[in-house]
């Protein structure tokens, strides 16, 4: 496992509001946020896809079935990511994929999702510094899920009766701690901006802890995959797949399903289930003044 990547992976899963003052045309209800913008990586739901190297591919069945196009689109889930979900919460289109887009100014307008596999590592340092720049003052960084209890995971580290693999979770555990000081620090340092943390580790272990209050009955098994977990084999073709995610926590060896990434997205925009954004919620943020 390289440390390095999970470290530039958690810098990157931040979700930005973006203080855009570009003229645009007013929906019937305004927008909580003028823009969404979303750099990580490909899924920017747990973190983890950085670990998926380059032959993940989410644009083609079964990814994207139980989306509301029911057609892959690039995100790694049956459906929505949790960003989809926020997007709605603030009033704003689905964010684009930045890859998807042709450069049309109007989606940009909205936001862009910067994401692509494996390759949101590009630069980000510099990014983050220009989006500060840019009248960016409104940020969510995004700590580790618990990797640790993918099925990728647990298949290659043998674990029995669904275990997560321990070493691998306490990692994320630490890389979290370490985060939410460093959040902590920025926040001092850049007074008029609001950046909060949302431990995403926190409301999945309530996720996999709780299961059956959730109406999940499998728990360590991914929906589409092969092997034991299925979590040997990426997630290749609508044969693979279970023929219904919704009682899955995991869609694939790295990625959860829809459902779960709808449970975190309300827990990062008002706490709904597990308080793990400090030192508020989305929600709270969005509704501050301007500093
Ligand atoms: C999970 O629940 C569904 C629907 O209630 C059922 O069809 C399925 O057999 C259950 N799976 C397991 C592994 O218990
Ligand atoms: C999957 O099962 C749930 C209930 O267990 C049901 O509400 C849903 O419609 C099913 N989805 C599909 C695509 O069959």
């Amino acid at each position: 496992m390289d440390s390095n990547t999970i470290t530039i992976s958690i810098i990157l899963s931040l979700i930005i509001l973006f203080n855009l003052s570009i003229a645009q045309q007013e929906p019937v209800i305004p927008p909580l946020a003028p823009a969404l913008f979303v750099i990580g990586d490909s899924s920017v739901d747990s973190g983890t896809n950085n670990f998926l190297g380059t032959f993940a591919r989410s644009d083609r069945l079964p990814y994207g079935r139980d989306f509301d196009t029911h057609q892959p689109t690039g995100r790694f889930s049956n459906g929505r990511i949790p960003v989809d979900y926020l997007a709605l919460r603030l009033g704003l289109p689905f964010v684009p994929s930045y890859l998807g887009q042709a450069g049309n100014v109007k989606d940009m307008i909205h936001g862009v999702n910067y994401a692509s596999a494996g390759a949101g590592i590009i630069a980000i340092s510099g990014s983050e510094l220009n989006l500060y720049n840019l009248n960016v003052r409104k940020m969510v960084v995004m700590g580790l899920a618990p990797i640790g209890c993918a099925p990728r995971y647990m298949w290659e580290y043998g674990t029995e009766n669904g275990d997560c693999v321990e070493p691998i979770n306490d990692m994320s555990i630490e890389f979290n701690f370490l985060m939410r000081y460093i959040v902590e620090k920025l926040a001092e340092e850049l007074p008029d901006a609001n950046i909060i943390f949302c431990d995403v580790y926190e409301g999945s272990m309530d996720i996999l802890n709780n299961h059956n209050h959730y109406g999940f009955n499998v728990t360590s098994e991914a929906c589409c995959g092969f092997g034991k977990y299925r979590g040997w084999l990426m997630c290749l073709s609508p044969e693979m797949a279970c023929s219904n995610a919704s009682n899955y926590i995991w869609w694939d060896q790295f990625h959860p399903t829809d459902t779960v990434n709808g449970i975190l997205a309300d827990n990062i925009w008002n706490g709904e289930h597990t308080k793990m954004c400090y030192p508020m919620h989305l929600q709270d943020m969005v509704n501050q003044k301007a500093k």
